[in-house]
């Protein structure tokens, strides 16, 4: 079978390697892909918005399978149309990828489903969002509605930031057109956990727990970013909690959007906040993590592409998910600036470092193919991951392999996982 992904991130270069584990995948390709997917891939040059062209691409090639890694294209209905040329895809149509695409419809699904989220109001005029802030309680949370690359979040501590806040959404439009609506909630305190799972329109399998750190600066200070590391699993997300978020978040969820006509087939990412009133969801994603897919897939036993295939034909409860009885650690190596203003284009030196070492990965996100070698090309650059027996070996082990690599302006959180230590 030949298989395409569409995407080119640390997360889409981690499922083309899982893909590649398939021995009845003859040939994978990657649109547009980067140029550690390349060695696992033949990277299209085709945008991942481009959707005829692709749909073009995969009629031409025969293409089995196509999945999808990355939001925009699942909210703009990449889905839909492969489906209607008969193609099979992994993914959500655009009218249940909307779970991740509009916060106020995902908020307004749990209030009407009775699933734990925080207790919010939304708004389409800013006068009403700035008025209903006069009595509110602080620190208070905006969201922007829409897809804004991880950054439509601002938690306010003030009336005064909060009205700045509500401005720079929604009236001088800081992240576009995703500001148009406005989620305004409660603020939560407690452990983060991200729990990925397939689902296939009614049945539900989740993956292994993992926990990512948002932040670019040691001890979560400085500006949200797309993802600086991740670990899995969170020996915060007890059996206890699994237990009651199976039953109270997760098939409910499948169940809701099952009830109102938008069928789920994908990968839901719940975004979970361990409160001291118990789990409730943050947000929901309707795909992979990234950097969490490098420390999931890392781990799983099952094969990827027989689990998409059991999504799509809706088999999935005749199939159980296997993980190593392990833990991984994902560092990310970012260009210094990163998610502000970077520069390109530098030398990469050690990848070769990784080749044949068992349980070690250099997963790339941004990185690109010249005569001269592989150098950097984006924010986030390389998603280095290990494996362990336990989550302190794994982090042992992936900052090690951090080590190994070279380039100009070269940047890392030094306590991805430092979390774990404390709490053993
Ligand atoms: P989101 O994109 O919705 O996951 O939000 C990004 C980050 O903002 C989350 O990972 C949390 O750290 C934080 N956040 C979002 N919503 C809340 C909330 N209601 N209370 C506290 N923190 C939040
Ligand atoms: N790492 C967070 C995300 O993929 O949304």
């Amino acid at each position: 079978m030949k298989v395409l992904i569409v995407g080119s991130g640390g997360r889409e270069h981690a499922l083309a390697w899982k893909t590649a584990q398939n021995p009845e995948v003859e040939k994978i390709y990657c649109a547009p892909g980067n140029a550690g997917i390349g060695e696992y891939a033949e990277c299209v040059d085709i945008g991942a918005m481009e959707f005829e062209k692709l749909v073009a691409f995969a009629k031409e090639k025969e293409i089995g399978l196509t999945i999808v890694g990355m939001d925009d294209p699942l909210v703009g209905g990449i889905v839909d149309a492969f489906e209607k040329e008969g193609l099979r895809v992994f993914g959500p149509r655009a009218n249940a990828a909307i779970l991740e695409g509009s916060k106020a419809f995902s908020k307004d699904l749990m209030k009407k489903y009775h699933i734990p989220t925080a207790a919010y109001e939304n708004f389409d005029d800013p006068q009403a969002a700035l008025a209903y802030l006069e009595t509110a309680k602080f620190p208070i949370v905006l969201k922007a509605d829409g897809l804004a690359l991880g950054k439509g979040v601002l938690i306010c501590n003030t009336l005064e930031e909060a009205k700045e806040g509500v401005k720079s959404i929604m009236m001088d439009k800081k992240f576009g057109a995703s500001g148009n609506r406005m989620v305004i909630e409660e603020f939560m305190t407690g452990r983060e956990v991200s729990v990925l799972s397939f689902v296939d329109g009614k049945t539900v399998r989740t993956m292994t727990s993992a926990q990512d750190h948002k932040r670019a600066g040691d001890g979560d200070t400085g500006l949200n970013t797309g993802g600086m590391g991740t670990f899995s699993p969170s020996p915060f997300y007890t059996k206890e909690i699994d237990e009651f978020c199976q039953s109270h978040i997760y098939q409910p969820t499948v169940d809701a959007m099952a009830a109102e006509g938008r069928e789920f087939k994908g990968v839901i990412f719940f975004g979970l906040m361990l409160t001291e009133d118990g789990p409730k969801v943050l947000e929901y994603n309707a795909r992979f993590g990234d950097p969490e897919a490098q420390v999931v897939l890392t781990r799983m036993k099952t094969d990827l592409v027989k689990v998409c295939e059991a999504c799509i034909d809706g088999t999935l409860d005749q199939m159980e998910l296997e993980f190593e009885d392990n833990a991984a650690v994902c560092v990310v190596l970012a260009s210094d600036g990163y998610p502000v203003k970077y520069e390109k284009g530098f030398l990469i030196n050690g990848l070769e470092k990784f080749q044949d070492k068992d349980g070690y990965y250099v997963f790339h996100a941004g990185s690109r193919k010249t005569p001269e070698g592989i150098v950097t090309n984006g924010g986030r650059v390389l998603g280095v991951t290990a494996t362990g027996a336990d989550l302190k070996e794994a982090r042992a082990n992936a900052y090690e392999a951090v080590e190994w690599i070279e380039f100009g302006n070269k940047y890392y959180r030094h306590d991805i996982g430092k979390a774990i230590e404390e709490a053993q």
